[in-house]
């Protein structure tokens, strides 16, 4: 594809209100692939686990339900994350096209969102898996400083701030995430392959999942996903027949969701 197909395919993106879902183990860079997506094709970026940590900062109901799973690495219930998805995906800007990051993991929680996007007729145009080895995301996680403000993601050693300690975005100080400790680094990765693999490979069922070898270095991982999202935007794209038989399976499943 030459630099003009893809100048063309990006403006194309942004016309069409692109529906994506990344998705991968802990630490695998969903966060920092998104950074860049949204800001390249004007996507709402919605990522659960910012959304939890957010209800757990303002004490809410959610944030106290959620709070203690998180800590110790595991998930928060399908129910509760179901409706706060549901409600974010009616919000305004998420009509431009969005970025799912860390939703689904659960197979409860793919087919419930398969179902709703049918119902709505906005299918997803693609997943993409970053794909990364258990021992590669203890590395990156135990390294990994964020900024409690903008959300900016930074590695010690792969990606670290411009000044020690402070956000290059904001200024804000860099923290250390509470789940980032290697004991529930490892519970968070039995999690994933005990409760998320299975909708991977939903996913992979039903014609959507493409694959990214996350080990890459950061700019290279971000070239090869892009390339996946033209290539689910042309018009010989395989992901445009499974896409209809993905809407199709499910639109009545979301039908009933929807009562
Ligand atoms: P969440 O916040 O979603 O955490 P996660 O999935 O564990 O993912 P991370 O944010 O840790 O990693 P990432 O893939 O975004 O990696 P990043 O880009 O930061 O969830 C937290 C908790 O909330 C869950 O444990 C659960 O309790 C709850 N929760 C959330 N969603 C839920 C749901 N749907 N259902 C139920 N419960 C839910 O990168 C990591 C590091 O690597 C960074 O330091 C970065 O600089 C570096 N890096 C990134 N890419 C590269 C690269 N290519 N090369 C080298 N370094 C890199």
């Amino acid at each position: 594809m030459s630099v003009i197909d893809l100048r063309r395919l990006t403006g194309v993106a942004r016309q069409q209100a692109l529906r994506i879902v990344l998705i991968g183990p802990p630490g695998a860079g969903k966060g920092t692939q998104a950074a860049t997506l949204k800001e390249r094709y004007g996507l709402a970026h919605v990522s659960t686990g910012d959304m939890l940590r957010e209800e757990v900062r303002r004490q809410s109901p959610l944030g106290s339900q959620a709070r203690a799973l998180m800590a110790a690495g595991k998930l928060v219930p399908d129910a509760l994350i179901l409706d706060m998805m549901a409600q974010r995906l009616q919000q305004p800007d998420v009509s431009r096209g969005f970025l799912l990051d860390g939703f689904p993991r659960s197979r409860a929680q793919g087919e419930a969102l398969v179902a709703m996007l049918a119902a709505q007729k906005q299918p997803l145009h693609t997943v993409v898996q970053l794909d990364l080895q258990d021992e590669e995301i203890v590395r990156r996680l135990s390294l990994r400083r964020s900024c409690p403000a903008c959300g900016r993601v930074y590695h010690l050693h792969s990606n670290p701030p411009t000044l020690h300690g402070l956000c290059d975005a904001d200024g804000s100080a860099l923290v250390h995430r509470e789940d980032d400790n290697e004991v529930t680094i490892r519970t968070r990765l039995s999690v994933f392959h005990e409760q998320t693999e299975p909708v991977i490979e939903f996913f992979r069922s039903i014609g959507l999942l493409r694959r990214v070898d996350a080990s890459l270095p950061i700019d290279h991982v971000e070239h090869l996903v892009e390339r996946l999202i033209q290539g689910a935007l042309t018009k010989s794209s395989p992901l445009r027949t499974s896409r209809r038989l993905a809407v199709s399976k499910y639109r009545s499943l979301g039908r009933s969701l929807r009562g």
